[in-house]
């Protein structure tokens, strides 16, 4: 890697043209580039490298999410040096500088489905998603550090370009990402004039749903203690589950935000 790699964010998008059967560099031009190059990077690592079926790693999550991408610099040799037999430089070395993307992380707005069930195991079913995108607003069992009712975010989908591990890209992206929530607050609470109180799951205006700071991450066991790094605790009671044959804990952490809501 050379140079300094850099970060891009992407909002909640339209991701309707999306086929999730074809890899990232099939799609239509309508897709925006920033989300191409996360999917290319979640088709290395989670599709190559973890054998999540490729059709089972976009969902509808992706479209009302936001995504971060880290891109670096590489610079591969074309031609290389060429001396003659007295060790005269008959031909300077060629190289070629591309951007690439190397490692993604998304955070996902409120409402979510209910907590997997601890034990449970489970592979991800386009037919059964909402068709809107969105779930709808439930009381979900209490746990450790979730009420059930309280209105969390959901980080997850964080991967790292293997050649690119251990250089600090995943610490990076959590920090870009817990960063942004915490400097906007409002941006995932929901209006009441466009869903109306019925779709709230509220009946009076102290129901209505606003974010707090809570955040949540299902995270593969295998990372937990780095999420532990970035300030998260693991929720025994959420359990653990096995998703796409991997085995996952929940985890929360309240993020300090810039106006706590009254
Ligand atoms: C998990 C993953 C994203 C980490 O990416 P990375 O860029 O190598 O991580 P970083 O270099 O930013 O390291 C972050 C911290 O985790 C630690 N860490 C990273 N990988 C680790 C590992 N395999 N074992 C133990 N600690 C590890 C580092 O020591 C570092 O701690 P520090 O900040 O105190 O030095 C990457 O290994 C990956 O893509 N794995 C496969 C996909 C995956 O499992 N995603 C997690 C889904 S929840």
């Amino acid at each position: 890697m050379s140079g300094t790699p850099f970060i891009t964010f992407l909002g909640p998008s339209n991701l309707s043209e999306y086929d999730r059967k074809k890899s990232p560099h099939e799609q239509t031009s309508t897709i925006p580039k920033t989300f191409i190059d996360a999917m290319e990077v979640r088709e290395q690592v989670f599709v190559e490298e973890q054998h999540v079926p490729l059709e089972n790693e976009f969902d509808s999550d992706d479209a009302r999410a936001c995504h971060w991408v880290v891109y670096a610099s590489i610079n591969t040799t074309t031609d290389p040096e060429v001396k003659d037999a007295d060790g005269n430089i008959v031909q300077r070395k060629r190289s070629l500088t591309r951007t690439t993307p190397i490692g993604t992380i998304r955070l996902v707005p409120f409402p979510h489905a209910p907590h997997p069930e601890p034990g449970s195991k489970f592979t991800f079913d386009s037919s059964e998603e909402d068709s809107t995108g969105t779930p709808p607003y439930i009381v979900d069992r209490a746990t450790t550090y979730h009420d059930g009712v309280e209105p969390y975010i959901k980080l997850g989908r964080i991967a790292v370009v293997k050649e690119f591990r251990g250089a600090g890209v995943a610490k990076i992206l959590a920090n870009a990402a817990i960063s942004w929530a915490q400097q906007n607050p409002k941006f995932f609470n929901p209006s009441v004039t466009e869903l109306g109180m019925e779709k709230l799951g509220a009946t009076r205006t102290d129901q209505i749903p606003v974010w707090n700071g809570l955040c949540c991450v299902h995270a593969q066991e295998q990372v937990e203690n780095t999420w532990v790094k970035w300030g998260f605790k693991t929720d025994k009671e959420m359990g653990t589950w096995d998703e796409e044959g991997i085995m996952h804990v929940g985890m929360f952490q309240r993020l300090k935000i810039e106006k706590p809501a009254s």
